[in-house]
């Protein structure tokens, strides 16, 4: 169905800032509010991961700050690093309520540049955002030239194309599977009410689906509600490069890396040919 928007979308799609994801302004505050909370799983698994590998330890495409404020909160000597600054503000924002002042830059992956060497890099749910493959590689080369050696590299919760077991997702994939694609926006989005009384409504498609490049595009529009009016709108697109695990496996060990594991989820245990899920071991060679 068409949404009527009080803004048109020529205009929006003219202030939409180009880093290839959707990490920015109303998503960032969506983010800080409603995502803000890590699964104890997956805590448990980083908090281990860091013991094994060691500090300092690096959070790339950190975000709002999910999982490296309560690292902070273990004790560990933690940086942070996300392309956007308006992740990188509310994470800020979250530290300092903490009490914490962690080094955070802004700055996307394939150009991280930072004074320190790590002994532990991290990056959940980031790999593949963005929708260039030459940056994918890039950040890739950077993370090994940020460990120290022996250090280890660990791509998360990375989702498999066909990871989340919906067969009309992966049907998608098929010849003449993707006429319905840009999907219709949804009549009515997800509506929250923020810590401060207005209301977030998020709406989101699916724009596009490439099984030639392997990409997709995810598109969200967003409306933020005060006292009952819309007063902002803002539109964001995200492009994502999909890969499969052969495909991890070949970057990675182009990028230097060696010993490579891939664990199903949060397990530790190595990964099944049904895990949707993984979590790709890196290790730069001593
Ligand atoms: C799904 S969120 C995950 C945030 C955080 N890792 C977490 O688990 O809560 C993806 C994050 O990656 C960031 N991101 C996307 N592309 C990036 C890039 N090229 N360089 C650095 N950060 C990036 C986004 O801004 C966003 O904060």
């Amino acid at each position: 169905m068409n949404l009527e928007w009080a803004v048109p979308l020529e205009y929006l799609a003219a202030v939409v800032v180009e880093s290839g994801t959707w990490h920015h302004g109303l998503m960032a505050r969506w983010w800080a509010e409603f995502v803000a909370t890590a699964e104890p799983e997956e805590l448990d698994y980083f908090r281990a991961a860091i013991r094994k590998f060691g500090e300092p330890a690096l959070d790339l495409g950190c975000g709002a700050g999910r999982i490296l404020i309560p690292m902070l909160a273990e004790g560990f000597d933690i940086d942070g690093s996300d392309v956007s600054a308006d992740m990188i503000a509310e994470a800020r924002a979250l530290a300092a309520k903490n009490g914490f002042s962690p080094g955070l830059t802004v700055e996307p992956t394939y150009e991280l540049d930072l004074p320190r060497k790590y002994r532990t890099i991290y990056m959940c749910g980031v790999f593949g955002i963005g929708g260039r493959r030459e940056h994918d590689r890039e950040a890739l080369r950077r993370a090994y030239r940020h460990l120290e050696p022996d250090g280890a590299l660990l791509i998360a919760n990375h989702w498999f194309p066909y990871g989340e077991g919906d067969e009309q997702r992966w049907a998608r994939w098929l010849p003449g599977h993707r006429a319905d694609i840009p999907r219709d926006w949804p009549s009515e989005g997800e509506r929250r009410t923020a810590s401060d009384g207005d209301e977030i409504e998020m709406f989101f498609r699916l724009g596009d689906l490439n099984p030639l490049l392997q990409r997709e595009t995810l598109q969200m529009r967003a409306r933020l509600w005060h006292g009952g009016q819309i007063v902002k709108e803002e539109a964001h697109d995200l492009h994502e490069n999909l890969y499969f695990s052969q495909e991890i496996l070949l970057l990675l060990e182009g990028a230097g890396f060696r010993d490579v594991a891939v664990e199903g989820g949060y397990t530790g245990q190595p990964a099944a040919p049904d895990d949707g899920m993984v979590v790709f071991v890196a290790r730069r060679p001593v």
